[in-house]
């Protein structure tokens, strides 16, 4: 099952607001949505261009998904993220093909989307994300 578009690009940045701002200026867009997502300690904006979307990433705690990242880098290019039909199937069938997983099914993301990670060094040293509308959940 190929990947059917790009539909995101992950950039984790130390100052949301900031970068909210920036990205306004950048793109002459209003973000399309905001959520914090608390179990990775991560707030999303959401950037609609076209088809495709820019999620800008801001940590809300110490320990959050995107900390390490941050002290590491200083903010970039965190994830690419693909849309597939079926984020499990895609899951499994890279598996097979011996790719490494860092979730080994979905769990739900930012608008209501269902999401999953592959390991960086699947995608050439970038975070790959998968992700699939939940058609069970409001919004986008
Ligand atoms: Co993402």
């Amino acid at each position: 099952m190929a990947f059917e578009k790009i539909d995101h690009v992950g950039i984790a940045v130390p100052d949301l607001d900031a970068a909210v701002a920036a990205y306004e200026r950048l793109t002459g867009l209003r973000p399309a949505h905001r959520q914090a997502v608390e179990t990775d300690g991560v707030e999303a904006v959401m950037f609609e261009v076209g088809e495709s979307r820019i999620e800008l990433l801001g940590s809300t705690r110490a320990d959050s998904k995107i900390a390490g990242f941050l002290a590491k880098r200083g903010g970039g290019l965190h994830h690419v993220a693909y849309g597939v039909a079926d984020v499990q199937q895609s899951l499994d069938e890279l598996a097979a093909l011996g790719l490494r997983l860092l979730d080994t099914c979905p769990r739900r993301g930012a608008a209501g989307r269902l999401v999953a990670f592959l390991h960086p060094s699947a995608g050439g040293g970038v975070l790959t994300e998968l992700c699939q509308p939940d058609r069970g959940a409001a919004g986008s």
